[in-house]
């Protein structure tokens, strides 16, 4: 078996890591490998975006399973140029991907089927959207439409800062293209959970529940980051609102999908508000979450390979099961100094090699290069993820912060309080 993985962050690295576990024979290859991957994997010096050289070269090679980790291939076709060629590909075909490339599209499909979401509109004029704006009044939050490295969403408590951000995506071009159009929402008081899908397009395989910590400061303060940290399973994912997410949000979306002739075949990623009122959509994505996959692939013991395999082939998953491991796993992310802004590259990394060594613990590359001076160096905002497992919180979240506080660069920055509304739930509470 041949199986190539597009991307090289740390979900990638995880994608990776858990199917060479599935499978340890198979041949592994990777589009420019980061140096965590690299041992793992054969480099493919192609850029994910490549979407036909990436088939030309799948097609050469005989490769058996693609599995496409970012959203942005999979937003520019590369299902569909692999499976005009027969070629078998875990991910979803650009339309059935507009449910996350297009905020816009995604909430109408679930107005249209009644998922619960926010409230919202939708504006390409600014005129328009200061109206809005100015009736509705705060919290709002708002959103660019298109992608926007989970940096596009402004989550406002006053009236003027939503004017401002609705402002600057329509008016100035923050964001660009994707900030052309603006969905401006209801707030939603309560806390998140994401939930990822395997599906065929009519059968969905739920994985382990996790959460997020999307906010850049502990206690989840500051701008919105692609993800500080996160940890798996959560008590909050109770089986009722498992059943819940699957019968009145992914079943109902999947559906729509199909009969609106996209039907989506890959991971669909469901970010969810627990409200009073029962779940609610945040978002969709198409794709495995970041730093989400780092937690919930690890814990798994049913075979991943075989599910996604059977996907990318066009085949059934009709009552396929999931099964993990009864440990908890919490990952903390290590950024660089001014992440989300802009921080500097190139600062020399220490891992300890005992820290590799360690059985409870993962070091997950995702902007780290390999300098042919200065060795392993920083080469982006998120750098590294340190995944603590063990039998629970507490204990995960201990030897995740003890391999943090062990790896050292200039300018390192990570939260030290992932898990915070499970550990210390009264603070939680607090915070509403
Ligand atoms: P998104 O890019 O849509 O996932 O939004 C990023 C983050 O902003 C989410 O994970 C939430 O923390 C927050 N957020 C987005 N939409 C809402 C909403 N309607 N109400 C409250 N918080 C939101
Ligand atoms: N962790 C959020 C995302 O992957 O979009």
């Amino acid at each position: 078996m041949k199986i190539l993985i597009v991307g090289n962050g740390g979900r990638e690295h995880a994608l990776l890591w858990q199917l060479k576990r599935d499978a340890p024979s198979a041949r592994f290859y990777a589009t420019r490998p980061n140096p965590g991957m690299a041992p793992l994997a054969e480099a493919v010096d192609l850029a994910p975006t490549d979407v036909e050289g990436l088939a030309n070269w799948a097609e050469g090679q005989g490769i058996t399973l693609t599995v496409v980790g970012p959203e942005i291939p999979l937003a520019r076709g590369v299902a569909d140029v692999f499976r005009k060629r027969g070629l078998p590909l875990f991910g979803p075909s650009a339309s059935a991907a507009r449910i996350e490339s297009s905020k816009a599209f995604a909430k109408d499909l679930m107005k249209r089927v009644g998922v619960p979401t926010a409230a919202y509109r939708c504006f390409r004029r600014w005129s328009e959207a200061e109206a809005y704006i100015q009736e509705a009044g705060a919290p709002l939050v708002v959103k660019a439409s298109g992608l926007a490295a989970g940096k596009g969403a402004i989550v406002c408590s006053t009236t003027e800062e939503a004017l401002e951000a609705a402002r600057s995506m329509l008016d100035e071009g923050a964001f660009g293209e994707a900030g052309s159009e603006v969905v401006v929402e209801e707030f939603m008081q309560g806390e998140e959970l994401s939930i990822f899908g395997v599906t065929d397009g009519r059968h969905v395989t739920l994985l382990l529940p996790s959460q997020d910590h999307k906010r850049i400061g502990e206690g989840d303060t500051g701008p919105n980051t692609g993800g500080m940290g996160a940890y798996a399973p959560i008590p909050l994912a109770t089986p009722d609102r498992l059943d819940e997410a699957r019968e009145r949000i992914f079943l109902p979306v999947l559906d729509a999908l199909e009969r609106s002739a996209c039907p989506f075949r890959g991971l669909l990623y469901a970010g969810l508000m627990a409200t009073d009122e029962g779940l609610k959509v945040v978002e969709f994505n198409c794709r495995f979450g970041d730093p989400e996959a780092q937690v919930v692939l690890p814990l798994m013991d049913g075979p991943l390979l075989e599910l996604l395999v059977a996907v990318a082939r066009g085949g059934s998953i009709a009552g396929a099961e999931a099964s993990s491991s009864s440990g908890t796993a919490l990952n903390t992310v290590l950024a660089s100094e001014g992440y989300p802004g802009s921080y500097e590259k190139g600062r020399p990394i220490t891992i300890p090699p005992e820290l590799e060594e360690r059985s409870d613990l993962l070091v997950f590359h995702a902007g780290t290069r390999m300098d042919e001076s200065e060795g392993l160096v920083t080469a982006g905002g998120r750098v590294l993820s340190v995944v603590g497992l063990g039998p629970d919180l507490e204990r995960a979240r201990a030897t995740s912060l003890e391999g943090a506080e062990a790896i050292q660069f200039q300018g390192k920055t990570f939260r030290s309080d992932i898990g915070w509304r499970a550990l210390e739930p009264e603070s939680a509470g607090a915070d509403g």
